[in-house]
C-alpha cells in the first residue's frame, strides 16, 4: 500500500475538541447553567459535566456520521485511476477514514453512557458520589421516559460501534452512516424537544438539524483529518463542498424552525441570554457559509498546487463549528424564553396524540388546517427542486425529458406535501376516517404519480457516473435498486404481498396505535405505506431500472387480486363491531361528539372507495402499456420482415410444406 502525505497532522483534531469545550464553558456561564441549583442540587461535578458531555456526545456523533458519509460518498477506496468492476481497498485515505469513523463510533456509546449517568444525577438531584445513584439510575433507565430514550441511545450507538468495527467496504460505510443517522433519533427526542407543546416541529426540526450539522461539521473534520495531500484532492473537496452546500441550507432551515418554538418575539434574541447565544450561533453560521463561498471561488481551484489557503480556512472552520456545537450544548441545557415544559392541564387528545384538538372538521378544514412536519415537508420540496434541476440539466445539454412525466412527479410531490402537512394529517391524527384517507392517498394515489415521473431513470441520465471507484448518490441508488435486497422488495409478487399484507399487519396489531401515539411511529408509517405503494405501482407501470416486470396479463391478475384484497379489508372494517386502536380512538374525548365506530365505518368506506379509482387507473395504464408493447412488437416484426424479406414467414411456410410432404 503506497503512503501519501496527509493534508493535516492528526494531532490537529485537538483544536476543535478544545475549542468546543471552551465554547461550552463560556456559553454556559452566560446563561448560568453551572450555578448551584436552589433545590436538589446534584453537585458541581454534575452541573459542569452535563453540558460538557452533551457537547462531547454531539461532537462524537457528528464525527461518526460525518466520517462514514465521507467514506461512503466522497473517497475512492482504490489506488487505481479508473477501476473496472471490482474495486480494491488500498487507498491510504480510505484506510484512514475507516479508522477515524471506527474510533468515533466506538467512543460514542461511552460518551452516551457517561451522559446518561450525569443526566440522572441532574434530574434526580443525586450527587455522583451518592450510594443512591445506582438503584435510582436503573429506575431512571427503565421507568422514566427520558431515561428510557437515553438507554435506547446507548443501545443504538453500541450497534453502530459494532458495525463500525466489522465493516470495511463502500457498502459497509454506507450502513455505518445510515445506522449513525438512526442512532441520532433518540438525541432529537430528548432535550428541549421532548416536552414541547409542538412536539412534531420540535423533534423533526432537531433531527434534521443534527443530521445536517453532522454532515457539515463532522464531514469537514473527518475530511481534514484523513485526506492525502496529492491524491484527487480537487474532486474530493468538490464532493464535500456539495454536501456542505446542502448541509448549510438544512441547518438554517431546521435551526429556524427550532427557534420558532423557543421564542415569543424576535427581540428576545437580544434581550435574553439564551437569545444572545443563539444569535452568536447564527452569526458564526454566516461566517462559515462565507468561508464555504470563498473555497468555491478561490481555494478549491488551486488546492492541488497550493493547499495551504484551503487548509488554513478549513481548520478555522473546524474549530468554529466545534465552538458552535459547544454553544448549542449549553443552549440545550439552558431555559429558552418559551418554557419547553409539559403543557399544563393537557386535553385527553393532547395526552394521547401529542397534538392539540383541531377545529371542527368542515370539508374546507382539510384545505385550511396545516401542521408543518419539517421532515416530510422537506422531502416534498426537495423532491420537486432536485427533479426540476435534473430536467433542466438534461434540457441544457439538449436532451429531452417527457413533460407529462415531470408534471406527474411534481403533482405527486405537491399532493404528498398536502397529505403529510395539511388537513389529512391534522384530522388523521384524531379521526379514523381521515387517517384512512391519508393512508389511501399515500399508498395508492401519490405512488402512481411518482412512478410515472420515472425519477430513477431521470437521475441516471442527469447525474454523471463516477469513474474513480467511489460512490455518489447515483451509484448508491442504483446499487440499492440492483441489490438482492432491492430486487426482493421490488419483485412484483413481494411488492403486491407487502402492499396488501401490511394492511392486516398494521391495523390488526399494536402498530396502528404506535403510529398514532408516537411521532417516530407516524413517520415510519408514512414512509412504509408510500414506499410499499411505490414498489407495487413500479412493478406494474414503472419504467425505472430495478424489478424484472411480469407479462402484462400477470400484472392485471396481480392488480385485481390485490385490489380485491383491499376491498375485503374495507368491508371488514365497515362491518367490524369493535373499534380499531380503541385504547386511542375510544379515549380521545374530542369535543365534537364523535362516534368512533361510526367514524370507523366511514374509514372503511373511504378505503374501499378511494382504493377503486387508482386501481382502475392502474388497470387502464397496464392495458395501454400492453397494447403499446404489442404494437411495438408488431412494428419490429414488420421492420425485420422488410429487412430480411420476410425470412421468418418463409421459413415457417417451408416447415409447414415439409410437414405436409411428410418430412420433418
Ligand atoms: C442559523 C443557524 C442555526 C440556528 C438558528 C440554530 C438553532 C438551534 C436551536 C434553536 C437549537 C435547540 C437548542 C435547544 O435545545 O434549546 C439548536 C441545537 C443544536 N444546534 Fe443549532 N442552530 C444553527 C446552526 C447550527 C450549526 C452551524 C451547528 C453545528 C455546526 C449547530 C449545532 C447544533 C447542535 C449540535 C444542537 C443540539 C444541542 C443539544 O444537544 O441539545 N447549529 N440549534
Amino acid at each position: 500500500m503506497t503512503t501519501t502525505l496527509r493534508l493535516l497532522n492528526p494531532a490537529g483534531i485537538s483544536w476543535p475538541i478544545i475549542g468546543g469545550v471552551f465554547a461550552t464553558i463560556i456559553a454556559g456561564l452566560t446563561t448560568g447553567i453551572y450555578a448551584e441549583a436552589l433545590l436538589a442540587d446534584p453537585g458541581a461535578a454534575t452541573r459542569w459535566a452535563v453540558p460538557i458531555l452533551t457537547y462531547a456526545r454531539d461532537f462524537t456523533a457528528a464525527l461518526a456520521l460525518g466520517g462514514f458519509l465521507i467514506a461512503a460518498t466522497v473517497y475512492s477506496p482504490t489506488m487505481l485511476e479508473r477501476p473496472r468492476k471490482k474495486v480494491t481497498y488500498d487507498s491510504p485515505e480510505w484506510a484512514r477514514i475507516m479508522r477515524f469513523s471506527r474510533t468515533a463510533a466506538v467512543l460514542w456509546p461511552i460518551v452516551e453512557s457517561a451522559l446518561l449517568i450525569v443526566t440522572y444525577s441532574q434530574v434526580g438531584g443525586v450527587e455522583l458520589t451518592s450510594p443512591a445513584l445506582g438503584p435510582g439510575l436503573w429506575q431512571f433507565m427503565t421507568a422514566i421516559e427520558l431515561g428510557q430514550i437515553m438507554t435506547w441511545s446507548i443501545i443504538l450507538t453500541i450497534l453502530v460501534s459494532i458495525v463500525a468495527v466489522i465493516v470495511s467496504t463502500l457498502g459497509g460505510a454506507a450502513w455505518g452512516a445510515a445506522l449513525s443517522a438512526v442512532a441520532m433519533v433518540p438525541i432529537a427526542l430528548t432535550g428541549h424537544a421532548s416536552g414541547a407543546a409542538s412536539h412534531t416541529l420540535a423533534v423533526s426540526s432537531m433531527y434534521i438539524h443534527l443530521l445536517a450539522m453532522s454532515a457539515w461539521a463532522g464531514g469537514l473534520i473527518a475530511f481534514l483529518m484523513t485526506a492525502s495531500r496529492q491524491r484527487r484532492l480537487t474532486s474530493y473537496v468538490q464532493r464535500y463542498s456539495t454536501i456542505a452546500g446542502w448541509a448549510v441550507g438544512l441547518t438554517v432551515y431546521s435551526g429556524f424552525l427550532a427557534s420558532l418554538i423557543r421564542f415569543n418575539s424576535i427581540g428576545e434574541l437580544v434581550t435574553t441570554s439564551y437569545g444572545r447565544l443563539l444569535l452568536a450561533k447564527i452569526l458564526a453560521t454566516g461566517v462559515l457559509a462565507l468561508a464555504g463561498l470563498m473555497h468555491r471561488r478561490r481555494t478549491i481551484a488551486v488546492i492541488e498546487t497550493t493547499p495551504r489557503p484551503f487548509t488554513r480556512i478549513a481548520v478555522g472552520e473546524g474549530i468554529l463549528m466545534a465552538g458552535i456545537i459547544g454553544i448549542a450544548a449549553a443552549l440545550g441545557n439552558s431555559a429558552p424564553p418559551v418554557p419547553q415544559d409539559p403543557v399544563p392541564d393537557p386535553s385527553p387528545t393532547f395526552l394521547l396524540s401529542q397534538n392539540p384538538v383541531p377545529p371542527y372538521p368542515e370539508t374546507i378544514s382539510y384545505l385550511t388546517q396545516w401542521r408543518l412536519e419539517p421532515i416530510l415537508a422537506l422531502v416534498a420540496v426537495l423532491g420537486i427542486v432536485q427533479y426540476v434541476r435534473w430536467v433542466a440539466r438534461l434540457r441544457r445539454r439538449g436532451d429531452a425529458w417527457s413533460s407529462p412525466r415531470a408534471l406527474s412527479w411534481v403533482l405527486g410531490m405537491i399532493v404528498f406535501f398536502w397529505i403529510t402537512n395539511g388537513g389529512p394529517t391534522v384530522y388523521g391524527a384524531v379521526l379514523f376516517s381521515a387517517h384512512m384517507f391519508m393512508h389511501m392517498m399515500l399508498a395508492m394515489v401519490i405512488p402512481i404519480l411518482m412512478v410515472l415521473g420515472a425519477p430513477v431513470s431521470l437521475m441516471a441520465r442527469a447525474v454523471p457516473a463516477r469513474t474513480d471507484g467511489s460512490r455518489g448518490g447515483r451509484e448508491i441508488l442504483l446499487a440499492v435498486a440492483h441489490s438482492r435486497y432491492g430486487a426482493f422488495w421490488a419483485h412484483p409478487i413481494i411488492a403486491a404481498m407487502n402492499f396488501a399484507g401490511s394492511l392486516i399487519l398494521f391495523y390488526f396489531t399494536g402498530l396502528f396505535a404506535v403510529s398514532l401515539t408516537t411521532h417516530v411511529g407516524h413517520l415510519l408509517m408514512v414512509a412504509h405505506f408510500t414506499l410499499a405503494g411505490y414498489m407495487f405501482a413500479n412493478a406494474l407501470i414503472g419504467i425505472d431500472p430495478g424489478p424484472k416486470r411480469p407479462p402484462y396479463a400477470l400484472r392485471l391478475v396481480l392488480l385485481f387480486a390485490t385490489m380485491a384484497f383491499h376491498a375485503f379489508f374495507g368491508i371488514a372494517v365497515i362491518s367490524s363491531t369493535s373499534v380499531l386502536a380503541n385504547e386511542f380512538f375510544g379515549w380521545l374525548g374530542l369535543p365534537w361528539g364523535v362516534d368512533a365506530l361510526a367514524d370507523q365505518e366511514v374509514g372503511g368506506a373511504v378505503t374501499w372507495g378511494i382504493g377503486e379509482f387508482p386501481t382502475v387507473a392502474l388497470a387502464i395504464a397496464v392495458a395501454i402499456a400492453w397494447s403499446m408493447s404489442e404494437d411495438k412488437q408488431a412494428k419490429q416484426i414488420d421492420r425485420r420482415a422488410d429487412r430480411d424479406d420476410d425470412a421468418e414467414l418463409k421459413a415457417y411456410n417451408e416447415m409447414l410444406a415439409a410437414r405436409a410432404r411428410g418430412g420433418k
